[in-house]
């Protein structure tokens, strides 16, 4: 099979990865990939949101499955003008994407289908929005609708915060038409932890779970980033917990959106949070979750082709695969700076003394120059180790970062420290 995957992160190395372990593989593209990835793949310069070129890319070069794997292209509907042209394509169609693609669709769903989540209050105008923040109770969450690179969130911790958030979300629109509404939500305590799942809309199968570590310094200081690290599984993810999640969270999902005519195929993500009074849902991705996949793919043990084509086809039932008994941890190299103002074009040194030590090395933000792989982006490098112990994994991951080294290089030194 030709498989072309759209995107170019850290995330999409590690499926082409395994895919490109897959038997019914003859031919790995993507687009527009990065350096790491053309060692694996064949680079084709069209950018992710791209919809007409990836369509008559896959055309003329009749790809048998492209896999949609950012969100933007998914919610823009890339999916459904694939299918129209007779490609097949693996991702949820725009009418399910938009359970990521809209935050008051999502909140409305939990709400209809008694599915946990934080309460929560809908805004399309500032005056009202800020009318209800006077008496509202700190900290309040406000976000903006739509997609917003991760960006749209803000936790005021008193009604000046609130006030700055509505005029830069709503009135300055620094996210576009993604703020022409807010949820304004309670604060829920807790730790958080990711659970990707695949899911045909008839059968629902939870990956290992995983935690990210979103804020840019060690012991969670500094501004909020696209993730600086993950591990797998979370050692606070225990089967009662998961057998709860099982229940009161991922079945009613799927079956919501089956009742809602938005059937949802693909990876279906899950914000979660623990809190006193139970899991709930903080937020759901139409996707793999980045930097979580690169921790929790390498533990994935089976055909990753042959279930995307069974999810495609409506019998995931019928595949096997398995999820190796090992810990995984995933280390961001960042450049200098991120998530603000940093400089790219940076040499990288030591990749394949790196690699010579067994961890893989997923590359975000890189590309070839004058022969050289260079920093061309915020996170550079995904570097992940695994082992039966999670402590070992910890270290195996940053033997693998001492390694390497470019100009003005950041990484965060506790990665799953707080549990060992
Ligand atoms: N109700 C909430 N209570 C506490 N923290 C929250 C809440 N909602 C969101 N957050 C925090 O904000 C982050 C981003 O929110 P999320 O809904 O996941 O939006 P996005 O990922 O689209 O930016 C979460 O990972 C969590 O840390
Ligand atoms: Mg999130």
């Amino acid at each position: 099979m030709k498989v072309l995957v759209v995107g170019g992160g850290g995330r999409e190395h590690a499926i082409c990865q395994k895919l490109s372990e897959s038997k019914k593989l003859t031919k790995l593209y993507c687009a527009p990939g990065n350096a790491g990835i053309s060692e694996i793949a064949e680079i084709v310069p069209i950018g992710a949101t791209d919809i007409e070129g990836i369509v008559n890319f896959s055309k003329e070069n009749k790809i048998d499955l492209v896999v949609v794997s950012p969100d933007d292209p998914l919610v823009m509907g890339m999916v459904d003008a694939l299918n129209k042209e007779g490609i097949r394509a693996f991702g949820p169609d725009k009418n399910a994407a938009i359970i990521e693609g809209s935050k008051v669709f999502s909140k409305e769903l939990m709400k209809k289908y008694n599915i946990p989540t934080a309460k929560y209050e809908v805004f399309d105008n500032p005056q009202n929005a800020l009318e209800y923040l006077k008496g509202a109770p700190y900290p309040a969450v406000i976000k903006a609708e739509g997609l917003a690179l991760g960006k749209g969130v803000i936790i005021a911790k008193d009604y000046n915060e609130a006030q700055g958030a509505i005029k830069s979300i709503m009135v300055d629109k620094v996210f576009g038409a993604s703020g022409n509404r807010v949820v304004i939500e309670e604060f829920l305590e807790g730790t958080e932890i990711s659970v990707l799942a695949f899911t045909d809309g008839k059968t629902i199968i939870p990956m290992k779970s995983a935690q990210d570590h979103k804020r840019a310094l060690d012991n969670d200081e500094g501004l909020n980033t696209g993730g600086m690290g993950a591990f797998s599984p979370s050692p606070i993810y225990t089967k009662e917990m998961e057998k709860e999640c099982m229940e009161k969270i991922f079945i009613p999902t799927m079956e919501a959106m089956n009742k809602e005519n938005r059937t949802f195929r693909g990876v279906l993500y899950f914000g979660l949070i623990s809190t006193k009074d139970g899991v709930k849902v903080i937020e759901y991705n139409c996707r793999f979750g980045d930097p979580e996949t690169q921790a929790v793919l390498p533990l994935f043990s089976g055909d990753l082709l042959e279930v995307f084509e069974a999810i495609i086809d409506g019998r995931l039932s019928e595949v096997k695969f398995s999820f190796k008994d090992e810990k995984s941890v995933c280390i961001v190299m960042a450049s200098g700076g991120y998530p603000q103002k940093y400089e790219t074009g940076y040499e990288i040194f030591g990749l394949d003394e790196a690699k010579s030590l067994g961890v893989s090395i997923y590359h975000a933000g890189t590309k070839h120059k004058d022969g050289k792989i260079v920093t061309s982006g915020g996170r550079v490098l995904g570097v992940c180790a695994q082992d039966k112990d999670f402590k070992r994994a910890i270290e195996k991951a940053y033997e693998g970062v001492k390694k390497i080294s470019f100009t003005n290089c950041h990484f965060r030194t506790d990665i799953g420290k707080k549990y060992i």
